[in-house]
């Protein structure tokens, strides 16, 4: 069988690799062989795993610290990447926002947005070409549960989710002429750091970001997208059965008792 290295190229880019999810695609990719370029804004985080990389599995590690909300970030991005073969690229970078969308900053929505939706959508263009040249390569985008249904008190961030949903899924078909895998990957609650940073409560079944990146892994060539976790699988399925208005008032009810009182 092939490695991943042999199959989609030498270098797999992360965004978002200072923490959670990325993270353990990094060590994940990595370990399989891969050269991994690790993006995030925190600096000393990315060069420690970084070294940690090199070190563990003798794979070279570029720690490439920028911010994706910053106009002008591809310039940087592919400056630091040079003619590096990217075979795999990660957009697993996003951060949610929970409570009433009249209370929220535009701004920071804005800012949201750039990373959870825009970042990927220049990266993808981007790295797609030569993917496309080389008649190989592999594209994640990360989803979620909450992209299954419209979620009140979360909605512009569940918006962001379905489009990264949308984006895979559509990509996986026009790409695949070109033998390049994509996925549209959707965990449901994960530990990371995202529900501190969304101040969000986390919800009753927690997984593990290693087990969230094994079911990416797996699915990888073989669908356009998968949700981690049995029960996830469960309520995105239920989601179709049921009228779409009588979901969205009870999430709208149960979501509003944590996020909009
Ligand atoms: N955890 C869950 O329950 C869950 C469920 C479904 C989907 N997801 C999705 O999984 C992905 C990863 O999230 P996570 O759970 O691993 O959360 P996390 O632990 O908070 O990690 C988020 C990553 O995104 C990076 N990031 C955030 N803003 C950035 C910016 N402006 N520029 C560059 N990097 C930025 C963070 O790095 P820096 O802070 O160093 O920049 C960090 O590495 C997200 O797209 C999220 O929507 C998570």
């Amino acid at each position: 069988m092939k490695t991943l290295r042999e199959k989609y190229g030498e270098w797999a880019l992360v965004t978002g690799a200072s923490a959670g999810i990325g993270e353990a695609f990094a060590r994940y990719l990595a370990r399989a062989g891969m050269d991994v370029i690790l993006v995030a804004r925190r600096r000393e985080r990315l060069e420690a795993l970084a070294a940690h990389l090199t070190q563990q599995h003798g794979v070279q590690a570029l720690a490439v610290p920028l911010d994706l909300t910053d106009a002008h970030f591809m310039e940087a991005l592919t400056e630091r990447v040079g003619d590096r073969e990217v075979g795999v690229l990660v957009n697993n970078a996003g951060y949610g926002s929970t409570g009433r969308f009249l209370e929220r900053d535009p701004a920071g929505e804005a800012d949201m947005v750039r990373v959870n939706c825009w970042a990927p959508v220049a990266l993808t263009h981007h790295f797609v070409r030569p993917m496309v040249a080389r008649r190989k390569g592999a594209i994640l985008f990360l989803s979620s549960v909450v992209a299954y249904q419209p979620t009140p008190f979360m909605t512009t961030y569940a918006a962001t989710k379905a489009f990264n949903l949308f984006l895979g899924e559509g990509l996986w078909y026009e790409l695949r002429k070109y033998h390049i895998d994509v996925l549209a990957l959707s965990p449901g609650t994960t530990a990371t750091e995202f529900h501190q940073v969304a101040h969000m409560a986390r919800g009753p079944v927690v997984a593990s970001p290693e087990r969230v990146v094994e079911t990416a892994m797996r699915a990888l060539g073989r669908k356009p997208s998968v949700v981690d976790g049995t029960i996830n699988r469960l309520l995105a399925f239920a989601h179709r059965l049921l009228p779409r208005r009588t979901t969205l008032s009870l999430a709208g009810r149960i979501i509003g008792l944590f996020h909009a009182r």
